[in-house]
């Protein structure tokens, strides 16, 4: 690694200023907001307890939700600086302003061992503008500089990247280490054979990603409403499917990319078809899609069909690393929900090093009870997928290099 990391930082007496992602899934309840997932706040803990530990005075800046700018009550983080007292066993200082007096005074009165939690970074429209000027009235808070708000590293903002410029050092914390462990050096050089799964809505969203992982990979599964762009785009009817229809000689292009580096890339050989998208819907098993049958007409292939759950199954059996990005169907409607859950059990099943890459996958494997079984789960959504693809994240790249 080329970046200091959390160990390498002197923190005690320090005052120092964690950037965390703490962009949780809520739900309104009685109310009041109540946390639906609070993986994010608990993969923050070995920071922050490390910092607690080892007397420092942290300072935590987080975003939540896309408030554009100005306060909005419904985005405040206050809800989650009680909840996170309740994790760390210590009260949680909340400054209801992100900069200035306020979190000036509440800072002042900090001893070493206690954190404070700063207001919606994105209340100001100084964060997304990656403003100087803000980023140097966040920086004056603290003394030091820990990003490990891994989902939100590939944000050139002010509290990811700006902030940099003015404080003394800067360094990842453990979930940014991990994070970059898991998505970029065990890809890097991966046990083999390497089985990848790919899912989701759109082929164009994850072009980047099947592009470097055909370098790596020596099988890609593909499943979702992505499978059906590849299908037309040979010719395969998919009747109402949803479909990237402009998207057809991108789908063309990466099937020949897959010849030359001799990547088995499997489509689905059979799905499950239905009338509508909707809990009740008429579904059934396609035959064989490919190559003359297709989707019926009218109908929409909403999950991959049992040919394919074992054709990838026994893929998935073979691999020695395996990724999984996207769901194979539209598993929020548990009818259509079969082939990923199946996917999740394969993954759960197998001895090899399984990486779930981040977005809805993640939901599905945790929905599925089954995220201890699991090697590593991303924390991440689009910061997951640029890191897979190899590109350099903001939030990594402005921080402190290693001497
Ligand atoms: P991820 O967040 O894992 O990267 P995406 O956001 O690209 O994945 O896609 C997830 C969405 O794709 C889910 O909401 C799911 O319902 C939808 N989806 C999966 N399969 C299909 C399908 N066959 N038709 C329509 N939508 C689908
Ligand atoms: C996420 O939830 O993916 C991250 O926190 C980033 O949020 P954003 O997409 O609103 O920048
Ligand atoms: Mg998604």
């Amino acid at each position: 690694m080329t970046k200091l990391t959390l160990r390498d930082l002197e923190v005690r007496g320090q005052r120092v200023l964690v950037r965390v992602d703490f962009n949780v899934s809520t739900e309104e309840r009685d109310g009041h907001l109540a946390i639906t997932d609070d993986t994010r706040i608990r993969e923050s803990l070995p920071t922050i307890n490390y910092l607690r530990e080892n007397g420092a005075k942290t300072i935590l800046m987080a975003h939540f939700g896309r408030p554009k700018g100005k306060p909005v009550e419904k985005y405040s983080l206050r809800p989650v600086a009680d909840y996170l007292h309740t994790l760390i066993n210590h009260p949680v200082a909340f400054s209801h302003e992100t900069i200035g007096k306020i979190p000036e005074e509440i800072i002042d009165h900090m001893k070493e061992g206690d954190v404070t939690l700063l207001e919606n970074v994105r209340f100001h429209p100084g964060e997304e503008a990656n403003d100087p000027v803000f980023a140097e009235a966040l920086a004056k808070l603290g003394d030091l500089y820990v990003n490990d708000a891994f989902g939100a590293a590939h944000r050139a903002h002010a509290s990811t990247a700006g902030i940099t410029k003015f404080v003394k050092q800067s360094a990842m914390g453990f979930l940014m280490e991990k994070e970059i462990q898991y998505l970029s050096h065990e890809l890097t050089k991966p046990a083999k054979p390497f089985v990848v799964i790919l899912g989701g809505s759109k082929v164009s969203d994850k072009i980047g990603v099947i592009k470097a992982l055909m370098e790596k990979a020596d099988s890609i599964l593909i499943g979702g409403a992505m499978a059906n762009t590849f299908w037309k785009a040979q010719g395969v009817r998919i009747g109402s499917s949803r479909v990237e229809a402009d998207k057809l000689d991108l789908a063309r292009e990466i099937l020949e990319l897959a010849k030359e580096k001799k990547v088995r890339f499997l489509l689905p050989v059979d799905a499950l078809e239905a009338q509508k998208i909707e809990p009740g819907a008429t579904a059934r098993n396609t035959s064989r899609v490919m190559p003359e049958h297709g989707i019926t007409d009218g109908w929409q292939a909403v999950d991959i069909g049992h040919a394919t759950i074992s054709l990838y199954e026994d893929e998935i059996a073979k691999a020695k690393t395996i990724l999984w990005n996207g769901p194979v169907g539209i598993f929020e409607i548990p009818a259509f929900a079969t082939g990923t859950i199946a996917i999740a059990e394969a993954l759960a099943r197998s001895k090899a090093t399984t990486i779930i890459g981040g977005g809805d996958s993640v939901t599905a494997v945790k929905q599925a009870g089954l995220a201890d079984k699991m090697t590593f789960i991303s924390t991440g959504g689009g910061a997951s997928l640029e890191l897979i693809e190899g590109k350099e994240l903001p939030g990594i790249a402005a921080l402190s290099g290693r001497p």
